[in-house]
């Protein structure tokens, strides 16, 4: 028998910036994500004699494998399991030689399969704490659509809960790829030299702000004031990294910043986003969808690849014989 999960990446809108707890990932301020349709992890897993990690149909023997299986050992401690070995075998649909970060999806369907596979019955509260202990925003891909990821101050407290899964607003996401490059800094590494920043308790409040803000313009269906909060919030973490002397951003990021206030300028909603990494996202309608992708395009001269998303799916795991 083997089990099975396919798991969705997700984009903040309100970003997860900074933790409270490193080896339990508790963050320092609660985030808002939207689990995207286009970008996902499908892993298989059962047992076996030594642990095997298979990624995209190569075995795979360094760093990856060693954090799957640290993972799956500390899965088997909180679940107060007996250690056991896994061949697991993951497909990633995340083009990452782009550049994209797979990490959200990729603990999330580990952390459904590994539930399925041991018979746990996880309950998705209990799933999306499991998910969390791999990669803070894997916590977030239980859910399909807007979702909310708690704070909280024990590992059982801090765990996302579904606002809209099938959102009625028609908002899409255009990733903006301009190539793969070595992460200078690593989003662990990021977030803790972020909280020795003089402004870091105000970007946590800042946070907490914007999640209930966020959560009021979903429920208007405000697409334009739902962006807003966004690209601020980028815009926040973006200076704090700033403050504390390192940056994610190079010119194209930059250069998509003010492309989306150009595109707004012409009077269509657009706004910017922008993770651990160079690469940037552009939120718009869908109805728009066309129209900034073709600005991108020629903004950027042949220097970027266009990935569009919109609304995805939460996970799902199964077993087979
Ligand atoms: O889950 P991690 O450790 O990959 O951190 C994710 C950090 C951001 O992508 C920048 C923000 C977020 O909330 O996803």
């Amino acid at each position: 028998m083997a089990s099975f999960a396919l798991a969705h990446t997700n984009l903040a809108l309100v970003k997860y910036w900074g933790k409270e707890n490193e080896k339990l990932r508790l963050p320092s301020a609660p985030s808002l994500s939207l689990t995207l349709d286009a970008f996902y992890t499908k892993t298989k897993l059962s047992f076996s004699k030594e642990d095997r990690f298979v990624l995209d149909g190569k075995e795979e023997k360094g760093k990856e494998a060693q954090r799957v299986f640290s993972y799956l050992s500390a899965l088997l401690s909180f679940f107060r399991l007996p250690p056991s070995h896994f061949l697991v075998d993951s497909q990633n649909f995340v083009p990452k030689s782009a550049g994209f970060a797979s990490s959200a999806s990729a603990f999330c369907a580990l952390a459904a399969a590994f539930g399925k596979e041991m018979g746990l019955s996880l309950s998705k509260r209990e799933l999306s704490v499991a998910s969390r202990l791999g990669s803070g925003s894997a916590a977030r891909s239980v859910f399909g659509g807007f979702v909310l990821w708690k704070e909280g101050r024990e590992s059982e407290e801090s765990f996302a809960v579904p606002i809209e899964e099938k959102p009625s607003m028609p908002i899409c996401v255009l990733y903006l790829s301009f190539g793969a490059e070595k992460k200078k800094v690593s989003s662990t590494e990021g977030m803790r030299l972020s909280k020795t920043s003089p402004f870091f308790s105000a970007w946590r409040q800042e946070c907490r702000k914007a999640c209930k803000e966020a959560r009021k313009a979903i429920e208007d269906n405000s697409f334009e004031r739902l962006g807003q909060i966004s690209e601020r919030n980028a815009c926040q973490m973006h200076a704090l990294t700033l403050s504390c002397g390192f940056s994610y951003l190079s010119s194209y990021s930059l250069k998509a910043f003010d492309l989306a206030k150009e595109i707004r300028e012409e009077g269509v909603s657009c706004y910017w986003s922008c993770d651990a990494g160079s690469n940037a996202a552009l939120l718009c309608r869908k109805e728009d969808l066309n129209f900034v992708r073709e600005k991108a395009e020629r903004a950027f001269e042949g220097a970027v690849s266009c990935f569009p998303a919109s609304s995805g799916p939460g996970v799902e795991a199964w077993s087979e014989d």
